[in-house]
């Protein structure tokens, strides 16, 4: 585990770890709440496709296990074709909260490409979902359900910036969590995010590489 240099910037941590074994480990205390982007099968190359759709979907129960029952878990997916079938990401994750006894509180569409554009092999929009055990979100919350634009990338796999910027304002707006926790951090965009909206960040990876980077990005 190590810190990043903060300055007078918010905290953060990125602890190098396979993030379910964490998850497991290290219970979230109660001002925690999740924003994450689950792996896709491209990032797991001795898996078949059936097994990494279980894989994804233990995930995402066990990230919903962890967030504390009154905070939420966000999660912000890209779906993908495999062999001529469309895998809804959105769905597996949804399916998941559904078995372990979590509510949808609300489902964003984020734009990869302007409305209109063909984006070839992967869909032009990602799904950003909001969930909780126990946590009841606003009727209304004034804010877009189709964000227009998801932000810059770190790299090919980042969440969009302003995605982040959606999920964590809309966080900080209607929640008490002050520690936003992504168990599956990459490069840290959300770390980033977070950290300069005055949130404090843990992230876990698996890739020490990748760990380094997500304990230097700066936004
Ligand atoms: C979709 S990327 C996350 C991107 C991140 N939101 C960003 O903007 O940089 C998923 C990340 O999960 C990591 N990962 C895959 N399996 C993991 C595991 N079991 N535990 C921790 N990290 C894992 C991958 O190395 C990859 O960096």
């Amino acid at each position: 585990m190590a810190d990043a240099p903060d300055g007078d910037r918010a905290v953060r941590t990125v602890v190098c770890a396979d993030a379910l074994d964490w998850l497991a480990e290290n219970p979230l205390p109660d001002d925690c709440a999740v924003l994450t982007s689950l792996p896709d099968v491209s990032e797991f190359r001795k898996l078949a496709f059936d097994d990494w759709v279980d894989w994804f979907g233990a995930a995402a129960e066990a990230v919903l296990r962890a967030t504390p029952p009154n905070s939420v878990a966000m999660f912000y997916q890209s779906d993908i074709r495999f062999e001529g079938r469309w895998i809804d990401k959105g769905y597996l994750v949804q399916r998941a909260a559904e078995r372990v006894g979590c509510s949808l509180l609300w489902h964003r569409i984020v734009c990869r490409a302007p409305a209109g554009v063909s984006t070839g092999r992967r869909p032009g929009y990602a799904h950003l979902l909001c969930f909780s055990r126990a946590f009841q979100a606003p009727e209304a919350d004034g804010v877009t359900d189709v964000l227009p634009q998801m932000g810059s990338m770190t790299w090919s796999r980042a969440t969009g910036t302003e995605a982040c910027e959606f999920a964590l304002t809309w966080l900080q707006r209607h929640t008490e969590a002050r520690v936003v926790v992504d168990p599956f951090c990459g490069y840290g965009t959300v770390l980033a995010v977070a950290n300069n909206l005055g949130l404090a960040a843990i992230g876990v990876e698996r890739s020490p590489a990748r760990a380094k980077k997500a304990r230097e990005l700066r936004l």
